[in-house]
């Protein structure tokens, strides 16, 4: 994908060399544009070694060629990150005067703002009638992240993480469904169950599956609620964000959510098994026999709650996975079901085979994660 870059203003300036990289890391080309204002936080030099590409910032520069007409023809998609309240007032607006906002006016593909700034900015009324109007007229913007502000404020503002931007850049740049007024509520990671109180018995899910159908959803303007157990990667700490432990936790949590959600998608390896006595103090014995029994069934319990609702499942399994996935379709009702092989556990890419309630098999083949996530979001919203 060839990437124009437009970094202005804001002092999240830096971490845009971040994005640089993670582009280029994922073989894509990057071409800089920089505002005046930018060059105060970020230099060409960072920005031209990184790119490995010719750093743009004087819109009347002595060179061959009409530079926001040519990155036009060359560009698949313009990213605007950090925004400042000021280019996004500049381009719903149709100003251009200076080499980015002109290019902005003559772009004709995808652009994608990511604003960044203090949580007063953002928060201003003409700044929001800015931002509406660029998605009105077809712009993408990426909203910011709340928490801790340059400033030293709390509140929203902050550029989002660069493996969210990228992500996002993706979606713009493909051709995704918007799933923009769907509820969607996705269960990840893995339950836990006490022994003592040091130790648990769990399972070897990563959360990686529920963090990609999360992002994805996120990146596809999903409203979106993710009910997270424990899991080997880092989970952001976002308001929409539950953290549960135990399998009792994570069905009280569901409950509390499920009426407010469209679509369930139910991706957490939750423990079958839980000890029959769990010890209040560390145990130190020379042997330990664990006598196991049946967690709480949370498919089961929440059946009820299904209504017009779209349930979707998912199983691993590593003997008799279609005929155990059926199965669990038939059994809990389920609208699909993602059957997975135990050996994708841990990693990135997958070979799923997804099984609807009429009984149809798609086999969508080998694939990574994220683009079995938005697979599963098309099927969601079909
Ligand atoms: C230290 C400092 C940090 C700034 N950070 C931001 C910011 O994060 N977001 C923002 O919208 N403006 C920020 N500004 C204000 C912009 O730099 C200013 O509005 C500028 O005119 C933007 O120009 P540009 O949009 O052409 O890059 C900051 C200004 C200063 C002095």
């Amino acid at each position: 994908m060839k990437v124009a870059l437009g970094i202005t203003g804001s002092i999240a300036g830096y971490k845009a060399l971040e994005l640089i990289r993670l582009l280029r890391r994922n073989g894509n080309d990057v071409r800089v544009i920089l505002t005046q204002s930018a060059l105060n936080f970020v230099t060409p030099l960072s920005c031209q070694t990184l790119s490995d590409n010719e750093v743009y910032t004087d819109q009347f520069a002595l060179t061959r060629g009409i530079k926001h007409i040519s990155l036009n023809e060359w560009a698949d998609i313009l990213v605007i990150a950090p925004a400042t309240a000021n280019i996004i007032g500049k381009a719903a607006n149709g100003i251009g005067d200076d080499l980015l906002s002109t290019t902005i006016i003559s772009f004709q593909k995808p652009i994608l703002f990511v604003p960044a700034m203090d949580s007063g900015m953002w928060e201003n009324r003409i700044v929001q009638d800015n931002i509406k109007r660029l998605i009105e007229n077809g712009k993408y913007v990426l909203e910011p992240g709340t928490g801790p502000l340059a400033s030293g404020k709390i509140g929203k503002g902050r550029f989002p993480d660069v493996s969210r931007i990228y992500k996002k850049i993706l979606i713009c740049a493909g051709n995704y469904k918007s799933l923009k007024s769907k509820k969607i509520l996705i269960t990840g990671g893995r339950t836990e169950e006490d022994i003592d109180s040091v130790r648990v018995i769990t399972n070897r899910a990563s959360g990686m599956m529920a963090l990609e159908l999360y992002e994805a959803a996120i990146c596809r303007d999903g409203d979106v609620r993710l009910i997270m157990g424990q899991a080997g990667l880092t989970v952001p700490e976002e308001s929409n964000i539950f953290r549960v432990r135990t399998a009792m936790e994570m069905l009280l949590m569901l409950k509390k959510h499920i009426e407010w959600a469209d679509i369930l998608i139910m991706n957490a390896a939750v423990g079958d098994y839980k000890p029959v006595k769990e010890s209040a103090t560390k145990l130190h014995t020379e042997t330990l026999t664990l006598k196991l029994r049946k967690n709480v069934d949370i498919l089961k319990s929440i059946r009820d709650y299904k209504k017009n609702r779209l349930f979707i499942g998912f199983s691993v399994e590593d003997s008799n996975m279609l005929k155990r996935a059926q199965q669990k379709l038939k059994e809990k009702g389920l609208d699909y079901i993602v059957a997975n092989p135990v050996s994708v556990i841990g990693k990135s890419t997958t070979s799923a085979s997804i099984i609807s309630s009429d009984g149809k098999l798609m086999e969508p083949g080998p694939m990574t994660k994220w683009e079995l996530a938005n697979y599963i979001l098309d099927l969601a919203v079909k």
